[in-house]
């Protein structure tokens, strides 16, 4: 058993990493569905029916406790897997949690009826599935009021890193971001709703200026996964070592994680 992290390809990486660095100890298998990424451009149908059949090769590797690392995934499956997928000794957490508890400055338990927050104008830049699901914004609204959210459905962007082609993604996040500023010309605060983003949050920085505030979802994320652990300390992993699988080409992909995380890392078909 060890605890398993979900993403369409190389984007739970960013989560990966923070986890890693938070509980080193902790082995963890990765799953990248890369031979079906991007999901951010299929309907909710197709990535519930991909996201069920990742997450049961997870548990089929022993994990009983799954974070899906993939914000589509976590938009447009996960609610429907909690309704009636996932069996009674098993958990899966998605990554919308933690960010909207940061943002809200509250638990996600708390149903005290919605108040004001500190933050009033947020950009919110993720795949066109997450942006199309209005999940973020459905569950900001619960617990926030007073907050203008405007979205950015960024196509492209995950299919370029993907390839590898890094040139293109940035001049993408540019194109996105100039379009989003066209739409709120002052965001306070940015948040990157697609765990590829982090790749290039230097370029989105950049792009936005420096008086907004990028949200960093991994570490939060990194955070929200420990204090869970703490709290449910029969989800730790006996496993002794962090795998990686893919459903891609293993070689490529090894290839473009070693560039993304500077450390050698090796996948394994599946
Ligand atoms: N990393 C996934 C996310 O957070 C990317 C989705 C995709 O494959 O388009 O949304």
């Amino acid at each position: 058993m060890a605890v398993g992290i979900f993403d369409s390809g190389l984007g739970g990486l960013t989560v990966f990493d923070k986890i890693n660095l938070s509980l080193p100890d902790l082995p963890l298998v990765y799953f990248a569905d890369s031979a079906h990424a991007p999901y951010g451009v299929r309907d909710a149908d197709d990535i519930y029916d991909l996201t069920t059949s990742a997450v049961s090769q997870l548990w089929n590797q022993g994990c009983d406790l799954i974070l899906l690392a993939c914000n589509t995934a976590s938009a447009a499956a996960l609610r429907r897997m909690q309704e009636n997928f996932i069996p009674s000794n098993k958990r899966v957490l998605g990554v919308f949690v933690p960010l909207i508890e940061a943002l809200t400055e509250r638990n996600w338990g708390d149903n005290s009826p919605p108040r004001e927050v500190a933050v009033k104008n947020v950009a919110l830049f993720a795949t066109p599935a997450t942006i199309a699901s209005r999940a973020f914004q459905r569950e900001l609204a619960f617990r926030a009021i007073g907050v203008d959210v405007e979205a950015q459905s960024c196509g492209g962007i995950v299919d370029a890193i993907e390839e590898g082609d890094l040139i293109l993604a940035e001049a993408l996040v540019r194109s996105h971001v100039s379009a989003l500023l066209r739409k709120m010309p002052k965001p306070q605060s940015a948040i990157l709703g697609c765990t590829h983003y982090p790749l290039l949050e230097n370029i989105f920085q950049e792009a936005l200026g420096a008086d907004v505030t990028v949200s960093s979802q991994a570490n939060l994320v990194a955070d929200s996964l420990s204090d869970y652990l703490s709290r449910h300390p029969n989800m730790y992993g006996v496993g002794e070592v962090s795998k990686f699988f893919t459903t891609g080409q293993a070689q490529n992909v090894s290839e473009r994680a070693t560039q993304f995380l500077r450390r050698k890392i090796i996948f394994e078909a599946l």
